[in-house]
């Protein structure tokens, strides 16, 4: 029963792939009749394959567990929900077409999704179009809820990311001379380069040379050594983890020793796969630890790991989890499902408790939230501090 209520909607050789991978995947087909209105449907859009897939199956992971959670209590004003997910397999041109298809074909009440900035900022027009509520758990880049008044997120924005790690760099890396290395394709890392940098010259520090590559890119070696040959102390990387691996074992290879760090986007269990040995002691800043003592993160975790097989839950899987409950919460004092009404509601969202903290939607409808600070140690993702707002 619990299975017939959340729809996964993936191309068959993905969902072929990620049956092993992701708990949920080929439980689809089976959803309760469209229109029946004897559930409430909740879009979800995530990259569930592709290059930045374990973005995606994270944040599905927290999303899903949110919904069984919900539904596993009563559900929302004594209906279930009934969650479908659309793959958009890292690609520009998906996130359009799923979330249309998720508005006007299955009537979604709401759109959770994405991570990545880029792809929320090319989906975020058409749930202001349709007026559907549009819940980011974690693009970080501004632009996204700047699209209109339909549009929230759940996690900070990246002029505070910014300048916590330009914070980080200049007062415990005790860098002075910097690099940064950007993805042009990126909506996310060319923000994030320009919030960093904003900050970091503002404490006294100077930028000696600033690259650029596309993300997808196999070959860094040609801005490695520009960037070597310039002299920096230090070289901020505002990419996603495929890239950032790739990248961290070439300036090994080149023999580049300063610290290297970055942001969010270095989060996955896959950096240190792909990175191995040249990821260590390297840092990153995020938005929540599983080893946070918290009670709240505490039982998330515990429940998170009782679901996936031991797995301990990501960045996104707590800021999915909490974009379900967030949505929940405004439907109750809502009343109802209506966009308009929920919009309205979803806008007074204050202080609400979640797993990643307290959610208060500002006006510009992004939240205020702690960052934490992660480094790689012994092949593990070690908890180094936790900056707030
Ligand atoms: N903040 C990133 C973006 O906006 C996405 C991301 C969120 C990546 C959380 C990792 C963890 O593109």
């Amino acid at each position: 029963m619990k299975a017939n209520l959340i729809r996964l909607v993936y191309t068959a050789t993905a969902c072929a792939a990620l049956a092993m991978l992701v708990p949920g995947c080929g439980d689809g087909g089976g959803g309760a009749a469209a229109g029946s209105g004897a559930t409430i449907k909740v879009g979800e859009y995530a990259s569930m394959t592709g290059k930045e897939a374990t973005f995606g199956q994270s944040s599905h992971g927290g999303t899903l567990l949110a919904v069984e959670e919900v539904n596993a209590a009563g559900g929302v004003l004594g209906k279930k929900l009934e969650l479908i997910t659309e793959d958009t397999q890292s690609k520009a041109g998906e996130p359009a077409t799923v979330v249309r298809k998720l508005i006007t074909r299955d009537q979604v009440i709401a759109v959770l999704g994405e991570v990545a900035s880029s792809r929320s900022l090319e989906a975020a027009p058409i749930a202001q179009q349709f007026k559907v509520p549009m819940i980011s758990p974690s693009s970080t880049n501004p632009k996204v809820t700047e699209v209109g008044d339909y549009v929230f997120r759940v996690c900070f924005i990246d002029p505070f990311q910014g300048t916590v790690m330009a914070n980080f760099a200049w007062n415990t890396l005790k860098v002075r001379k910097v690099a940064v290395l950007t993805d042009v394709k990126s909506d996310y890392s060319l923000g994030l380069a320009q919030y960093f940098k904003q900050r970091f010259e503002q404490l006294g520090g100077k930028m000696v040379i600033d690259q650029s590559f596309s993300g997808g890119d196999k070959d860094f070696k040609a801005q490695l050594t520009a960037i070597k040959a310039a002299g920096p102390d230090g070289l901020f990387i505002p990419a996603y983890y495929t890239d950032v691996g790739l990248i961290a074992r070439q300036a090994k290879e080149l023999g580049i020793n300063f610290p290297l760090f970055g942001g969010d986007g270095w989060e996955s269990p896959k950096l240190i796969e792909l990175g191995g040995e040249a990821v260590e002691g390297k840092f990153y800043s995020t938005h929540y630890s599983p080893e946070d003592p918290s009670a709240a993160v505490k039982e998330f975790v515990k429940r998170y790991q009782a679901r996936f097989k031991g797995e301990a839950p990501d960045a996104m899987a707590a800021l999915g989890y909490d974009s379900v409950m967030v949505l929940v919460d405004a439907i109750k004092r809502a009343g109802g499902t209506d966009g308009p009404k929920l919009r309205d509601a979803l806008a007074a969202t204050r202080d609400f408790e979640g797993v990643t903290g307290r959610t208060t939607m500002d006006p510009q409808r992004n939240a205020s939230k702690s960052a934490v600070i992660i480094t790689v140690k012994n092949g593990q993702f070690a908890f180094v501090e936790k900056i707030n707002p």
